[in-house]
């Protein structure tokens, strides 16, 4: 992906818009959405989290692409071209650190998915419904988990590697919209269930009572990792855009329909959860518990469960070759090594972290703790509630201050004949709104001022 050589360009608004929402889309929507909502009080965090990503999350996302448009190159260079100084090349550099964090505990998310295909099907043949139990032995093991999680990321390898990326691309695009059918099927099952109302209530009536420091900043860290932010990845993307891309309503578009999804998962868990009496705070584990109960309730049900799982599986590939993408670009390019070199290389670094990461949720490894938060919540934390929001502040302060006003709007409105109004709002949300509000969430919710 050098820069001096002749680049590759989405070809269509569709191809713009169908990729960066394959990059969005993943375990953020279906897993790690309503496990954090359930943690953090239901609408509450609701509330917060749409605010983050009108405010904050939908500027970025937009700076982010003019940004890669404008400089037509991969997030280092980029960063260091359009803030006129080497030192915002950190922005890319700190990518390379949250790719490693957050695929150390992805991974494991995906091997549990994987692991879920099969363990529906054998209960199917042994006419049983998967139970919370079966989760925990999932999880709470040593060599299980383990071993998904290794088998993850080696197909990972193997498909960066081989340079078959775009397949599992076009693959995800077309299997995306039969996810998003089974969900409505879910929707709808759990909504007919018998006092399935308390989740809807859950989810949306009003709660400002549970808003703190702690659930602002997790759910700012959502809205990031939701639309793939902070880390260059959606510059990157930017830089493939071509001139014909009206960046502000494809942008929008994404974060709705990223937005949607999410909802949906949100009304197919938590009505169910209510309705089976399962712990809203069950935590990561939520998903693998309530999926299974929903379409027990069906007929065929044990078939739905295994095609949910598969096609989350499909979903996670196509996240975590982006997110994998990161370091192997970076290691190809700069240490000349070839790309599966590269992706080996970088797959090992995510797997040491990720045994850690892995071993932390089990029971039988207490001591795998660091600050009072087990390895997995704190790679998330570090991750989704520190890197990326700083990467947000640093790309705010590069597109609305470095980046003239004229340059910003001049990528903004291509192909426009006269530029909208909106685009000079945006501006102003980017120079003013975004990076203030980032940083009082962070330090606010990172204990360092007290509003
Ligand atoms: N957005 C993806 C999800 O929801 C995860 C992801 C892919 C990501 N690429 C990223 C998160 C880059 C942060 C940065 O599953």
């Amino acid at each position: 992906m050098s820069h001096t050589t002749s680049r590759d360009m989405f070809r269509s608004g569709i191809g713009a818009f169908a990729a960066t929402l394959g990059s969005a889309i993943g375990l953020g929507n279906i897993w790690k959405f309503p496990f954090l909502t359930g943690m953090n009080g239901g609408s509450a965090f609701v509330f917060a989290y749409l605010l983050s990503v009108l405010l904050v999350g939908l500027p970025i996302l937009v700076t982010e692409h003019v940004i890669g448009r404008r400089m037509r190159m991969n997030a280092v260079p980029a960063y260091a071209a359009a803030g006129r100084a080497r030192i915002w090349s950190t922005i890319g550099y700190a990518g390379l650190i949250a790719a490693v964090l957050i695929m150390a505990f992805y991974t494991d998310i995906a091997g549990w998915v994987f692991a879920y295909v099969f363990k529906s099907l054998n209960a199917a043949a042994s006419g049983r419904v998967l139970g919370p139990e079966d989760f925990q032995a999932l999880a709470g093991g040593t060599l299980e988990p383990l071993a998904w999680q290794t088998m993850v990321l080696v197909l990972v390898v193997i498909i960066v590697g081989a340079g078959v990326s775009r397949g599992i691309e076009r693959a995800t695009k077309t299997l995306m919209p039969l996810l998003l059918v089974l969900l409505l099927v879910c929707d709808i099952r759990a909504l007919t269930l018998p006092n399935s109302y308390a989740g809807v209530q859950f989810l949306f009536a009003p709660n400002p009572g549970r808003l703190s420091p702690a659930v602002l900043l997790s759910a700012l860290g959502l809205a990031f990792f939701k639309l793939s932010l902070g880390m260059g990845t959606m510059t990157t993307y930017g830089s493939y855009l071509p001139d014909s891309t009206k960046i502000l309503p494809n942008a929008t578009r994404v974060a709705l329909a990223d937005t949607l999804v999410s909802l949906l998962a949100g009304l197919a868990i938590f009505p169910a959860v209510f309705s089976f009496g399962v712990e809203p705070n069950a935590g990561p584990g939520l998903l693998f518990i309530t999926i299974p109960l929903i379409f027990s309730r069906l007929p065929l049900g044990w078939l739905f469960t295994a095609m949910f799982f598969i096609l989350a599986a499909i979903a996670t590939i196509g996240a975590m070759v982006s997110l994998i993408e990161v370091p192997t670009a970076f290691l190809a390019e700069k240490g000349g090594m070839s790309r599966f070199k590269a992706a080996v290389l970088s797959a090992a670094a995510m797997l040491v972290l990720g045994v850690f990461a892995t071993l932390s949720m089990s029971p039988r490894y207490p001591g795998l703790k660091l600050f009072g938060l087990s390895m997995f919540d704190l790679f998330d934390f570090i991750s989704s509630n520190i890197l990326l929001p700083l990467g947000g502040i640093a790309i705010a302060v590069v597109g609305g201050w470095i980046l003239s006003r004229d340059q910003y709007l001049g990528e903004l409105g291509k192909n426009y004949l006269r530029q909208p109004g909106t685009h000079a709002a945006l501006h102003a949300m980017v120079r003013w709104v975004a990076p203030v509000l980032i940083t009082l969430i962070l330090l606010n919710g990172l204990g360092v001022i007290r509003l």
